[in-house]
Order: structure tokens, then C-alpha cells, then sequence
């Protein structure tokens, strides 16, 4: 497919399908509920989740809705979203992680931190960590350049490229010393403890459940390790009075517009964790998915190598007012949102009722659980055509898909902070990968997603590169 027709839209070959796994059946009890979702909350969702509505149940004692229609995700995660915090199972899964950071703040302590953080995301604060995203993909592509003549492990170079991206963003230095260990802590947490156990799901959260206390452990550690880090970050430099060089300088230096509080270095520590792994997983998993589907569809990837040519000058990315172009960039782009609607990274947001509310003429009491599945959303049979399909095209058209049919980010206020950081990152890796190799698979077998915390491959399949 050229650009050209790309741009244009004409379909004239049967789009690429790629795997998903099968649907569950839609009566299953609730205890085989229970062991699918400890092995993909994906694989436990049965045809009628991707045909209707809403869909109501019983889960543990309480009720359930998923949404999938867009005035009652609305209603949630907008026009009433104060009245909807994170699932006690959410809590006991990401607090260990990100203590009170952003993600897992509620009421007025979230408020405090989001407006406080907010200038540090802006597309205007992004724009200087740019060449940070470029210098550590350059290095990526040089190291999978050095090993081309072999298959590679392109998840674990995306989950490095974007571990080492997060490490630059944020404190200036690589993490050629401590990628290993942040990994490492990341790979244990995501073997067992992100699973959620049958006693989690059932315990209050007020009883810690046998999981709980290991999660606990875990936090010491992974406290003492980010600490380290930051005291890294501060020996190598205050920056008084001049401008701010990362994320960390960002963070450090914001202050809540009405108080004018700084945040303390406990909530520095649990915010500086949050950015680091709400960020740098997501990413690589939207990336390891994007070079998925472009070595399934060549005539696909041929069309992003022809975009990034043609966005080349000098052998780098074209600039406008000394910053990359990133305009010049549409059609890849377009294959970003599309892999993020067919396997977007945040596959689910759950939350919890604090108080009673209607939802579509529905009553809700406190503490029932709304499910709102990007992964369902993006492949509704009502809100998509050919939502199987992989079709980077339908992000051409110049009208934006339907905004509660389309949740990569989220929605609302609680919308994801990075998520223009996040975009410009995958973008500009995607653009810098493509035009650096043509991408196949060595390993022809079907990686299926799982859900776990993140839209996960099954296994890190092998992929030949051969250098443009
Ligand atoms: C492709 C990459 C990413 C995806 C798909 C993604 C997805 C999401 C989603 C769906 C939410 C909303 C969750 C909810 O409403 O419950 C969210 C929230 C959040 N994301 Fe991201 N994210 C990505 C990258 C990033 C990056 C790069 C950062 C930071 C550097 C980040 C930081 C956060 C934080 C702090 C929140 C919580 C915001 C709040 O509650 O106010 N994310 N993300």
C-alpha cells in the first residue's frame, strides 16, 4: 500500500485479522470466572460483552456492569466521577507499586497532585524531553542493528528502550546501571503479586489478604530502590534557577496553584514510581504490539518506511522551529492509535461506587463494580466496523473515532496525565524503528494478549530485522 492510498483510504485488499484469543462462554460460574481472570481478565469476556450495551452480573456478592455504551461511561467517568474511585482489587495491586502517587490518589489529595502535576505533562513541557525519546532510540536501534544478522527479542528491546527513555525523562542520567534491577522488580511484581488472588477479590480492603503481606515486603524494597535512584538524581545536581533539564526538576519544582505547596520527598518518591511504571510498561507494550502488526502486514509497513523517507532529511527526523516535525508523521501515527485500539495497553478501567448513583436508568449501590474495557470498547461490534480488522486508515479520515469509543487514555478528568508524552514517544520510536529495519516474524505461531495489569503478549516471540 503507498501513502498515497493510504491517506486516501481505499481498501482494496482483505485487511489484516490478527489473533485474539477466543471468547468465553457467556455462562460460565462465577468461580471459573474467577481462575480465567487470574489468567487473562481478556479471556474471561464472552461474546455478549463485545455485542451489547451494558452488561449486568453478580461478582462476589456484589453487582457488576460492564459499559459499553457511551452515555453511561459519561456518566462514570465524567459527569459523576467523583462518586467512582478504584476497585478495592486496584488499590491492593498498584499501592505497593505507587503508594499514594497520582494513579491511586482519590478525593481531594488526587485534586491536590493532579493540578500540581499537570504543567509537567503539557505538551509544552514534553517538548524538551524529546531529545531525551531520540538519543535512547538511536541507541536502541544501534544495539538491535549490532545484532541484526541474529533473531531478536524485539518486547524485551521495546521494554529497555522505553525503561531507559523513562529513566532519561526523568532524571537526566541512562539506566545502564539500574535498568536491570527496575526490570527485575517489575518482571517479579508482574509474575504473581499483579495477579489478583481469589482472597483479594473477596476480602475487604481493610483485611489484608495473604498476597497483601507480600506485597508488602515487596513495597520496602521497591521504596528503598526508587529513594536511591533519587538521591542518584540529586548528587548529580541541583538545578537552581535554571531551566528545568527533566521530569524529576519538573516535579520537584511544581507547586500546587492555590496553596502553593511543594510535595513532600515521600510523595516526590511515590510520584516519580508512578511515572516510571505507569509509563514505561504501557509504552513498550503499545510498541512490542505496533512492530507485531507491521511484521503480520508488510504492505502496511512499507507504507510507514515510505512516510519516515520521505520525513527524513540528513538521516534524521525533519524539523520544524528546531523541534521534529512530528506532523509529517500521520500515517504512522494512525498505525499507533490503531494498534492501541486493538490492543490497547490499559485493556480495562474498574472502579468502584462510593455512593449510591443511576447509571442508564440502572440503580447502583455503593460499592458495586463498573467495568469500563477499552479492550471491549475498541472491538464492539456496534461501535466499530470490521472491528477485527487491522485498518491504521480509519484514523485518516480526519474525524476522530467517537471519544467514548475510543479510550486508549481513558477519559474525563482522571484522563491518562502522559498521554501526549506517551503518544509523541511511541511516534517518533515507531517512525525511528520502521525506517531503520523491515520487521518479520521468525516465530510464525499466534501471540495472543493477555490481561494482566497490561495488555500482555503470551511469550516474547522472535523477530528477524534487516537493516533498510
Ligand atoms: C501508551 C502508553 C499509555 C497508555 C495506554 C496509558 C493509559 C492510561 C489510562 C487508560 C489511564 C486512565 C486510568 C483510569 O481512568 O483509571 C491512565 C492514567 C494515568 N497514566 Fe497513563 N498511559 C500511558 C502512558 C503514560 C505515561 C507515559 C505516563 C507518565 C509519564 C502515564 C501516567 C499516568 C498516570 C499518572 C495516570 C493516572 C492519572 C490520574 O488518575 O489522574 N501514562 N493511563
Amino acid at each position: 500500500m503507498s501513502i498515497a492510498e493510504a491517506y486516501d483510504m481505499p481498501v482494496t485488499r482483505a485487511p489484516l485479522v490478527p489473533p485474539s484469543p477466543p471468547r468465553a462462554p457467556d455462562d460460565m460460574t462465577a468461580l471459573g470466572r474467577m481462575k480465567a481472570i487470574r489468567q487473562s481478565v481478556i479471556g474471561s469476556w464472552g461474546q455478549r460483552a463485545y455485542e451489547e450495551d451494558i452488561i449486568c452480573g453478580r461478582f462476589f456478592g456484589r453487582n457488576s456492569f460492564i459499559l459499553n455504551q457511551p452515555d453511561a461511561i459519561r456518566h462514570v467517568l465524567i459527569d459523576n466521577y467523583e462518586n467512582y474511585t478504584r476497585t478495592p482489587v486496584g488499590f491492593r495491586v498498584l499501592r505497593p507499586l505507587v503508594g499514594g502517587g497520582l494513579l491511586t490518589a482519590e478525593g481531594r489529595a488526587w485534586k491536590y497532585q493532579r493540578r500540581t502535576l499537570a504543567p509537567a505533562f503539557s505538551p509544552r513541557a514534553v517538548s524538551p524531553l524529546v531529545p531525551h525519546m531520540l538519543a535512547a532510540t538511536d541507541e536502541a536501534i544501534a544495539k538491535l542493528r549490532a545484532a541484526s544478522h541474529a533473531p531478536v527479542d524485539l518486547r524485551e528491546a521495546m521494554q529497555r528502550m522505553t525503561l531507559e527513555i523513562a529513566g532519561r525523562t526523568m532524571f537526566s542520567f541512562g539506566m545502564d546501571r539500574h535498568g536491570a534491577a527496575l526490570r527485575d522488580f517489575v518482571m517479579e511484581y508482574g509474575g504473581k503479586l499483579a495477579r489478583p488472588h481469589f482472597l483479594d477479590l473477596l476480602l475487604p480492603l481493610s483485611w489484608p489478604s495473604p498476597q497483601d503481606f507480600s506485597r508488602a515486603r515487596f513495597r520496602k524494597r521497591w521504596t528503598a530502590f526508587v529513594g536511591m535512584l533519587m538521591a542518584e538524581r540529586r548528587a548529580a545536581g541541583k538545578t537552581d534557577g535554571a531551566p528545568p533539564r527533566d521530569l524529576f526538576d519538573l516535579m520537584g519544582a511544581a507547586r500546587d496553584p492555590e496553596t502553593g505547596a511543594a510535595f513532600t520527598d515521600a510523595q516526590l518518591g511515590d510520584e516519580v514510581a508512578t511515572m516510571i511504571l505507569a509509563g514505561h510498561e504501557t509504552t513498550a507494550t503499545a510498541l512490542f504490539w505496533a512492530l507485531y502488526l507491521l511484521a503480520l502486514d508488510p504492505a502496511t509497513q512499507e507504507a510507514v518506511a515510505a512516510e519516515v523517507q520521505g520525513a527524513t532529511v540528513n538521516g534524521a527526523l525533519a524539523t520544524v522551529n528546531g523541534a521534529v516535525d512530528i506532523e509529517r508523521l500521520k500515517f504512522t501515527r494512525a498505525v499507533v492509535e490503531e494498534t492501541m485500539r486493538l490492543y490497547p495497553p490499559a485493556f480495562l478501567i474498574a472502579r468502584a461506587a462510593s455512593g449510591p448513583d443511576t447509571i442508564a436508568g440502572m440503580p447502583v449501590k455503593k460499592r458495586d463494580v463498573v467495568l469500563i474495557a477499552p479492550w471491549l470498547l475498541h472491538r464492539h461490534e456496534k461501535l466499530w466496523r470490521d472491528p477485527n480488522a487491522f485498518m491504521p486508515s480509519r484514523f485518516m479520515t480526519g474525524t476522530p473515532p467517537d471519544r467514548f469509543a475510543y479510550l486508549p487514555f481513558g477519559v474525563g478528568p482522571r484522563v491518562c496525565i502522559g498521554a501526549h508524552f506517551a503518544l509523541v514517544e511511541a511516534v517518533l520510536a515507531l517512525a525511528k524503528l520502521i525506517g531503520a529495519f523491515h520487521v518479520s516474524m521468525v516465530d510464525k505461531a499466534p501471540v495472543m494478549p493477555v490481561g494482566v495489569v497490561t495488555t500482555q503478549p503470551d511469550r516474547s516471540p522472535m523477530f528477524a530485522i534487516a537493516p533498510r
